[in-house]
């Protein structure tokens, strides 16, 4: 592992330990009962400092935890030598590395030979499918965080391809609908104004995909003043960003308008040549996608007569008529992959992870109860995890009296 900065992890993961009062809240029951003793998991994940208040709560849960990136730029080396410094805790993650290093580190967490695996992206499900069958058998169940590895897992299940239980993370409305909207929004718009340093008031915003991040990137975008276009191909979804009061066109005329195209789809070829040949002079492309095979660069790299690093995180690819064409992070998730991104804010991850923790509970509580395949996270995890944050906020909410709880189970009631 590379030299770094242990001190400074670590006050980077005690800070986002102030911010997280849900797996604070689960931390004072695990370190009194242990649920996870004697329990291997094995995470791919971006390991930052959320990422590693949950690590550091599954250790305290009693479990022994291997850990590495599933994105080659999304670790921050202090954060992940802080967290190997932790008893119980093995951290093969580091920033910068090639896909050789990036399997090597998978491989590493995958010999402590987990009972639990908690994937984002569902490399490590793959992995172990692909290259360790044999030890399938030992493997309780998982845990997948985003939509990406939901549609992998979902796309293995449906080929009889899958041998273990996973738990949806992703699709639970405690994540979606914050982490994805809200998280995604903030985060990839704040980490492309401090990678580039410029105005989002007064510009064009083209959104790709107007899925759940999608929505939330363009209503922070529409916030802070910008002009937003969006992409989609669900005319469901096209229909309901008219309504919300975007523009809606095809990427093709959308790119010939944009200050800045950012996709958030989870599929290929979004953005690709026929799109870069219109684009304005100095456009900022950024993915918020899983993946980076939304903006197409081998097309981009084709058609540039010259490419070169304009400034940290942006690869500026100048056009053979003289317009410059900038992508940040490689076309990698901007609000992880850039220099200075910090990824999600701390308050949306604790709730993510804060089911998380609980999925891998009941996963190993349950064993064997769940058949192999995806299955959705149990509601009441996912109510709990919203009750003990309405909790932590002070919010008080009302409850269902007997005659109501009645009145809506009824089909007797009419006029
Ligand atoms: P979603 O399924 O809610 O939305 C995706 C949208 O993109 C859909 O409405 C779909 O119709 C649309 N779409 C697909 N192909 C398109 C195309 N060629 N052009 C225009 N629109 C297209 O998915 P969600 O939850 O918004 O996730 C999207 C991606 O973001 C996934 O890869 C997911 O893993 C990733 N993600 C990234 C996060 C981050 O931290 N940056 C956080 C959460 C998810």
């Amino acid at each position: 592992m590379k030299e770094a900065d242990v001190e400074e992890g670590r006050r980077k993961i005690d800070w986002a330990r102030e911010h997280t009062p849900i797996l604070e809240n689960v931390r004072e029951r695990y370190l009194d009962e242990k649920p996870l003793d004697g329990k291997v998991v094995g995470m791919a994940m971006h390991v930052e400092a959320k990422t590693a208040v949950l690590a550091e709560l599954l250790a305290e849960g009693g479990a022994e935890v291997a850990i590495t990136g599933c994105n080659p730029l999304s670790t921050h080396d202090d954060v992940s030598a802080a967290l190997d410094a932790n008893d119980g805790v093995h951290s093969y993650a580091e920033r910068g590395v090639d896909r050789d290093e990036y399997y090597d580190a998978l491989d590493a967490v995958i010999e402590h030979e987990p009972d639990v695996t908690v994937d984002d992206g569902a490399d490590l499900i793959f992995r172990i499918h692909e290259e360790y069958p044999e030890m399938v058998d030992n493997i309780v169940g998982g845990c997948e965080e985003t939509t990406t590895g939901v549609h992998r897992l979902r796309a293995m299940d449906e080929d009889d391809a899958l041998r273990y239980p996973v738990f949806a993370v992703n699709d639970t409305p405690m994540k979606r609908q914050f982490d994805n909207v809200h998280g995604t929004g903030e985060s990839s718009l704040s980490s492309i104004a401090m990678t580039t340093n410029l105005l989002f008031a007064g510009k064009t915003v083209v959104v790709g995909g107007y899925g759940h991040c999608g929505r939330g990137v363009a209503k922070k975008a529409d916030g802070l003043g910008a002009n937003v276009v969006v992409t989609e191909v669900d005319p469901r979804l096209a229909l309901e960003a008219h309504m919300e009061g975007y523009e809606v066109a095809p990427m093709n005329e959308a790119a010939a308008e944009a200050d800045f195209i950012i996709t958030t789809t989870g599929n290929r070829d979004v953005v690709t040549r026929d799109d870069f040949e219109k684009m304005n002079d100095g456009v900022v492309l950024a993915n918020a996608g899983h993946f980076d095979v939304e903006i197409n660069l081998e097309d981009l790299s084709d058609y540039a007569t010259n490419e070169r690093e304009v400034r940290d995180g942006i690869r500026e690819y100048e056009t053979p008529d003289g317009r410059r064409i900038n992508v940040l992070a490689e076309g990698r998730l901007v609000n992880l992959a850039t220099p200075v991104s910090l990824g999600h804010p701390a308050e949306v991850m604790d709730q993510s992870f804060g089911v998380q923790a609980l999925c891998v509970e009941r996963v190993i509580e349950a064993e064997g109860d769940f058949g192999a395949g995806v299955h959705e996270v149990p509601d009441d995890i996912d109510r709990r995890v919203a009750e003990i944050k309405l909790d932590a906020l002070g919010v008080e909410i009302d409850e269902l009296s007997e005659e109501q709880r009645e009145y809506m189970s009824s089909w007797q009631h009419g006029t």
